[in-house]
């Protein structure tokens, strides 16, 4: 039985995340998608609001499911015997940020990291812009699922 893990701050899940997810289902039996904290961000979502939203997004995808993190992605990577950590790549400013990540994790575990290549109509999402959009009442509907749509609807309003 083949294991992936998918980890990210996931602040909130976008649709570039839920590609990802889905090609790393159709390469793996299971799929676990880590929510963890990288601790230089300051989060938009609290860690079980994250772990949520990320749940009901990927509930669609057979043998996945979400888990939070408050630790090494290394360490889990080992504990749950992962075949790979797998991360998505939306072009070459990712790979050279996740490139020293992906070898310091595999000199902590051992487990090698698969990049993925996202689908590119779907590039341009980030966490980060959605949040931006949200904060400017800029449209970002199309970017992210429904229900994360709404979380931010109320996160920015409250
Ligand atoms: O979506 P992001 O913010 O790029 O995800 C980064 C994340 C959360 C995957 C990364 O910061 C991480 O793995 N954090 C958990 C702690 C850890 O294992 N850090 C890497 C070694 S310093």
């Amino acid at each position: 039985m083949s294991c992936a893990i998918c980890p990210g701050s996931f602040d909130p899940i976008t649709y570039g995340h839920v590609d990802i997810i889905e090609r790393a289902h159709r390469m793996f039996d299971e799929v676990v998608v880590v929510v963890a904290r990288n601790s230089a961000k300051k989060y938009l979502f609290s860690d079980d609001e994250r772990v949520a939203l990320a749940r009901e997004a990927v509930a669609h995808i057979p043998h996945v499911r979400v888990a939070l993190v408050d630790g090494l992605v290394a360490d889990f990577a080992q504990q749950i015997h992962a075949n790979a950590i797998v991360k998505g790549v939306r072009g070459s400013a990712d790979y050279d940020s996740e490139l020293p990540m992906s070898l310091l994790n595999r000199h902590l575990s051992g487990v090698e990291t698969v990049f993925v290549m996202g689908e590119p109509s779907l590039a341009h999402i980030a966490s980060s812009f959605v949040k931006e959009l949200a904060h400017y009442g800029g449209p970002y509907e199309d970017l992210v699922p429904p229900n994360v749509a709404q979380a931010l609807k109320e996160k920015v309003k409250a």
